[in-house]
Formats: structure tokens, C-alpha cells, sequence
């Protein structure tokens, strides 16, 4: 961390908005002003942007922290929200979905074309008994019907749970289980690198084992064959064929919207909770504020799967809100060549992109020479979300896909958060290449040491957040405790320290000089690669799952493409012959066996078999070393070390091994 820390100090270029978007700019500097003055009257007026059907009695009540209820006593639906009023205002002809097959083959869709196949999702499922406050768990590929079957949830009150589609038929499983879905929605498969990718078996294994599901609704996508079972129905047959008429009713602003699963430090994964009027008020509000979205213009582009919260907060519930025209691609960044993202943005005239680090940086390593074959003159914006965007990436994206002109917004935010909470204002903010920079108007960012002390400019330390936001998670699903635990007793009131109540992101950060925020990874043992929290537990639970594996101990390491790579040490039980051939026939199994219990993202980038690993007296593993070792660093202090003698034995690379990435 100090080594970022050196480099971060060092970046001292700034990058003032466009002249033409700060005249136009939907967002100003006065908002930040307005919102220090009164936030809650500040929120209250973007929740103004909704559709209500009953006004609040309350903006905020938090008297019973850190359980907050936003909009309290209001009343509204978000699908008609983000769907019906565009319709009614007259806008139903206007495009909602590009979308984009990875095979080339694709499908324009309309406010008025999503709103009928919302309206029939919403009456199938209700035929299928699914009701208000039912969890639908929901398994889809990136094609249109992954937003109406999220769309139809909302509209008649069930709590969807996306799952996403790369996750192994274990982690859907666990997943389905821990919210006792009823339904499951899903497809025959998607296409992935250029060939059918089967999502049905997945879910035929995880439904034999979670008895709450009662049905399980196809869509036909790839056309390949499937097996078929009594709780199977075709989404063609069902949605398709049921009534387009459907009244939405308002919901409490307080009416669980969505779970979300994400991973903790424990491998059981964390239900995040959002409900639905706070949620879709900053959603909405950071979607005009963030990318200066103007609907009647743009044409807006988030390359994230709808599995992430990114898909969730940023394809469907922000964009459609405002009524955006978007892309929605369902493939791969390199199929069938290494120029489709560009080859995209020209044909649909993108002009607001928001994508990842980790892409950026595979794009740097393809070379300029890929996005400079392109007209790329249609954009106008760029964003960056999933972990810290170093600055040379940065300086890339602007210079070969920004045209060396185009301001870039680094947005901070956690699935918890539910929405973009530190970002630049595009038409205010002279960016820093590698800052998020400044919290938005409403949101209270602080950095703090380990009492909880804010830092001076020039400090380090803990990312945290002062002050409750309309979007932020409302517990984790069935775990009130394990929710104050994680998030709200490292400072604060719930760690007996005065009567605020202080969120702990689980981020480092540093202040620099003007008081700007540069976010510096995650504290505790959550890995982070490309783009996706992996905890480090998971993956040890998932190889010592396997016969041949006594104890495994496991470390993010830095990585040129993926930002953190995950890196395995593994103890080979007794009688397991490791030498030569047949210890790297293990170590390949033993990825491959991780790969499918958590699925492909959370395969380790290499695995070394050790004898033993370094703990303390408590016996707790010193993963700080384990890094090092990761790295290729000298060793640091080893004094704590029960037995230094292992990290010799480590460090001589006893059977190491590393294979190819997938
Ligand atoms: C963690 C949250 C937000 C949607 C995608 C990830 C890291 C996210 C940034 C950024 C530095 C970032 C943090 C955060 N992160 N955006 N702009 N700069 N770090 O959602 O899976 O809940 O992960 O991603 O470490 O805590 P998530």
C-alpha cells in the first residue's frame, strides 16, 4: 500500500470539464451548497423527480440506528416509475434497449415494447402464485428479458435476487436457499466466446436442492436442447401469451425492492437489502447528476452484467427512471474480435460510457491501435466503477477513447450503497486522474484513522460515511447483527465512541493536499479481481472442500489486468503424492475444482503446495507475508511467526505452480 500511496502523491494533473458541458452541465456547483445547507430537503427534492402515488409524511427517520427508513409513510411503484409515465407522457415509441447479441443478431426495444412485457411477466408471474414481499431468484444472460423479469418483480411487489450467470449451480444454490425463493427465472443458456453457454443444467442441480422453488420460468435464447421437469414453463408460453394489461400499485417507499448477494469475509455471502423509494430516488438522481444524462440525446452505454449491482443500479433502475435510450450487450469484450466494445459504441452512437478498470486496462494491453479503427466522435462522457482506476489507465481512457478531450467520472460505491456516492460532477469537477475526488451533494464521505479520527489533508486511512443516504442497504437479509456487526461497530455509536452513527466501508483512502479522496483497495481480506469482491474465506473453504487439501490459506496479489489475482497456498494432505507430475496434475485440479464450486472469476491464479503456513500464537494466518510471498517481496517483520522456518520453505517455491489463465 505505501508503494500506491507513493505514486498516487505524485499525480498532481488535473483535468478541468469541458467548456461546452459546464454551460449545459444538468448538475452545478450550487447543488453542493444547496445540499450542505439542508441535505434532507436537498433529497427530498430529487425524490421529487418520482413518481409518487402518496407523498411522505417523513424524509428521513433514524431514530431507531443504524435501521434507517427513508420517505416514510410514502407510496410508489418503481416500475411504473420506469415505465409507465415515459408511456403516458408520450414516449413509448422512443427506444429503451439497444440491444446486441454477442452473435451479431439484435433487438430494438421500446418504452412501449418493455412496458407490455413487463405488464405480462408481472401477470405470469401472478398466475404462478407469486405475490407481494415473494423472493424471486432470477438467472438470466445480459438479453432484455433479464430487465423485465427484474421490472415485473417490482411492479407487483416481489424481492428480486439476481444471481449472477457465471456463478456455479453451489453459489445459486446457497443463494436460492438463503432467500427461500418460490420462482425461479431463467434461460436455456446465453451466448459467451462465440458459442451457446448453458445456464438451464445450473439450475435444474441448484432447484433439486432448494425446495422453495415451485417454479421455474425459460427464456429460449440459445434454442439448444434442455431437460425438462414439471416446474419448468417456457417464458414464451407463459409471459408471452399472458394478458399486456396490468395496473400497477404503489408499494411503501420502505417495501424491500431487491436482495443482492455479495461476498463477506466469511464464505457465507452477505443478502444485501434495498427497498424501494430511497433507492430509486438516488439511483435516479446520480444517473442525471453523475453522467448528465439528457434522454432526448443520448444514447448511454453500461458495459457491467445485470448480476452485479452496477447492472442493477445502472442498466436498469437509474437509466430507465430517466427514461435513457441505452445499449445492452450480451457477450464478451473480444468476439468475435478485440475491437466489439468500439465497433459497438460507433454503430449506436454511444455517447456515454461506463465500463471498468479492469477493462480499460485489457484494452491498453490489445493496444491503441484497436479503439483508433472506430468513430468514436459520438462520445461525450466516460465512466470508471469497480475498484481504484490508477492513472495510467486513466490518462489511456481519455486519451485513446476520450479523444484526449473527455471528462472521466471515477465513481465510487459499493453494492451497500446501492448508488454512485463519491464521483466527480462532470460539468463541475477539474479530475484528478486516479481520485473519485469528492463525495456527491447529500453524501457524507470522511477518512479516519484507527479511532475514528478524521485525517488532516495530506492523511490516510479508513473510508467512511457520517451520515445515512436514501439508497443504502437496510440489513442484511435474515442477519440484522451481522449487519451492525460489519458495517456500523468499527466507529462511532456502535463502537461506543459518542452518539453518530459511523458507516465502515471496508476501503482504505487517502486525502490529498485539497482535501480530494483517492480510494486505495479494501482493508480487510476481500479480494477484489476484476472488478468482483471475492473473499479470500470462500476460496479457502472451496480447496479444503477438495480430498487432497488439509488447510489452505489464500491472498489477493497484485495483478497488471485484473487489479488483484487470486493466490492460493495450499497444505496437501498426508498421503498425497506432490511430487513432480502428479503435484501439478493437483494444482490444476485443484483450480478447477474452486472454479466450479464459486465459479470461473474465483479460479486462483496459481497455487503453491506447502507444507505448513505461517500463523500467529493465536493462529491466525499472517496473510500480510503470504502477499509478500504473492508478490514477490522481500519478507517483512517475522517476529509473530510461530515457526519462520515455513517461510523459507515458501519462499524456495516447493512445489509452486502456475497455469495459464482461462
Ligand atoms: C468495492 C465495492 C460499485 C459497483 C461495483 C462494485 C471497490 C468500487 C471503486 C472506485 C476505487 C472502487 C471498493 C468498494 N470500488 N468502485 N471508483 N474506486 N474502488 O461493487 O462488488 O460491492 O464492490 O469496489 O473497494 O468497496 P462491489
Amino acid at each position: 500500500m505505501s508503494e500506491a500511496l507513493a505514486n498516487l502523491l505524485n499525480e498532481t494533473r488535473q483535468f478541468p470539464p469541458p467548456a461546452e458541458l459546464a454551460a449545459n452541465a444538468n448538475v452545478t456547483a450550487d447543488a453542493y451548497a444547496e445540499a450542505a445547507e439542508d441535505r434532507l430537503a436537498f433529497w427530498e427534492r430529487q425524490a421529487g423527480r418520482l413518481h409518487w402515488a402518496r407523498q411522505w409524511d417523513q424524509v428521513l427517520d433514524w431514530s431507531n440506528a443504524p435501521f434507517a427508513k427513508w420517505f416514510v409513510g410514502g407510496q410508489l411503484n418503481v416500475a411504473y416509475n420506469c415505465l409507465d409515465r415515459h408511456v403516458e407522457a408520450g414516449r413509448g415509441d422512443k427506444v429503451a434497449i439497444h440491444w446486441e447479441g454477442e452473435p451479431g443478431d439484435t433487438r430494438t426495444v421500446t418504452y412501449a415494447e418493455l412496458h407490455r412485457l413487463t405488464c405480462q411477466a408481472a401477470n405470469a408471474l401472478t398466475d404462478l402464485g407469486v405475490t407481494a414481499g415473494d423472493r424471486v431468484a432470477i438467472y438470466l444472460p445480459m438479453v432484455p428479458e433479464a430487465a423485465v423479469a427484474m421490472l415485473a418483480c417490482a411492479r407487483i411487489g416481489a424481492t428480486h435476487s439476481v444471481v449472477f450467470g457465471g456463478f456455479s449451480a453451489d453459489a445459486l444454490t446457497n443463494r436460492i436457499q438463503d432467500a427461500s425463493a418460490k420462482v425461479v427465472i431463467t434461460a436455456d443458456g446465453g451466448f459467451r466466446r462465440g458459442k451457446p453457454s448453458a445456464l438451464k443444467p445450473t439450475v435444474d442441480e441448484a432447484v433439486a436442492k432448494c425446495p422453495s422453488v415451485e417454479h421455474v420460468l425459460v427464456v429460449r435464447r440459445t434454442g439448444e436442447e434442455v431437460a425438462w421437469s414439471g416446474k419448468d414453463h417456457w417464458w414464451h408460453e407463459t409471459v408471452e401469451t399472458a394478458s399486456p394489461e396490468h395496473t400497477a400499485q404503489p408499494f411503501d417507499a420502505e417495501h424491500p425492492l431487491y436482495i443482492l448477494y455479495t461476498s463477506g469475509t466469511t464464505a457465507r455471502p452477505k443478502g444485501i437489502l434495498h427497498t424501494t423509494g430511497g433507492y430509486l430516488t438516488q439511483t435516479s438522481y446520480t444517473t442525471h447528476a453523475v453522467f448528465d444524462l439528457k434522454p432526448e440525446t443520448d444514447v448511454y452505454w453500461c458495459t457491467a452484467d445485470i448480476g452485479w449491482v452496477t447492472g442493477h443500479s445502472y442498466i436498469v433502475y437509474g437509466p430507465l427512471s430517466n427514461g435513457a435510450t441505452q445499449v445492452m450487450y450480451e457477450g464478451t469484450p473480444d468476439t468475435p474480435h478485440k475491437g466489439r466494445f468500439w465497433e459497438i459504441v460507433d454503430k449506436y452512437k454511444v455517447t456515454l460510457l461506463y465500463t471498468a478498470p479492469t477493462l480499460i486496462r485489457t484494452m491498453m494491453k490489445w493496444g491503441e491501435d484497436i479503439p483508433a479503427g472506430y468513430d468514436l466522435s459520438s462520445l461525450r462522457l466516460l465512466g470508471s466503477v469497480g475498484e481504484p482506476i490508477n492513472p495510467e489507465a486513466w490518462i489511456w481512457y481519455r486519451q485513446h477513447v476520450g479523444r484526449g478531450e473527455l471528462p472521466i467520472v471515477d465513481t465510487w460505491w459499493q453494492t451497500e450503497t446501492g448508488a454512485i456516492m463519491i464521483s466527480p460532477l462532470p460539468g463541475v469537477t477539474h479530475a484528478k486522474p486516479g481520485s473519485a475526488m469528492t463525495a456527491l451533494p447529500g453524501i457524507v464521505a470522511d477518512v479516519v484513522d484507527d479511532q475514528g479520527q478524521s485525517v488532516p489533508n495530506g492523511g490516510g486511512g479508513y473510508l467512511v460515511l457520517r451520515e445515512p443516504w436514501p439508497s443504502m442497504l437496510r440489513t442484511i437479509w435474515g442477519d440484522d447483527n451481522r449487519f451492525i456487526e460489519t458495517y456500523w461497530s468499527r466507529f462511532g455509536a456502535g463502537a461506543n465512541h459518542g452518539d453518530d452513527w459511523v458507516y465502515f466501508a471496508g476501503d482504505g483512502a487517502k486525502k490529498d493536499d485539497d482535501g480530494h479522496i483517492w480510494l486505495l483497495g479494501r482493508v480487510d481480506d476481500v479480494m477484489l479481481v476484476s472488478g468482483h469482491n471475492i473473499s479470500t474465506t470462500e476460496v479457502e473453504s472451496a480447496l479444503v472442500s477438495h480430498p487432497s487439501v488439509a488447510e489452505a490459506a489464500v491472498v489477493g496479489a497484485t495483478d497488471p489486468t485484473t487489479g488483484q489475482a487470486i493466490v492460493a497456498f495450499a497444505i496437501p494432505r498426508g498421503s498425497t503424492d506432490i511430487s513432480g507430475e502428479a503435484g501439478e496434475r493437483l494444482i490444476a485440479d485443484l483450480r478447477n475444482h474452486v472454479a466450479k464450486t464459486l465459479g470461473p472469476i474465483a479460479k486462483p491464479r496459481q497455487i503453491m503446495l506447502v507444507p505448513e503456513l505461517p500463523k500467529t500464537r493465536s493462529g491466525k494466518i499472517m496473510r500480510r507475508l503470504l502477499r509478500d510471498v504473492a508478490e514477490n517481496r522481500s519478507l517483512g517483520d517475522v517476529t509473530t511467526l510461530q515457526d519462520s522456518s515455513v517461510m523459507d520453505l515458501i519462499s524456495s517455491g516447493m512445489g509452486g505452480g502456475k497455469s495459464d489463465e482461462d
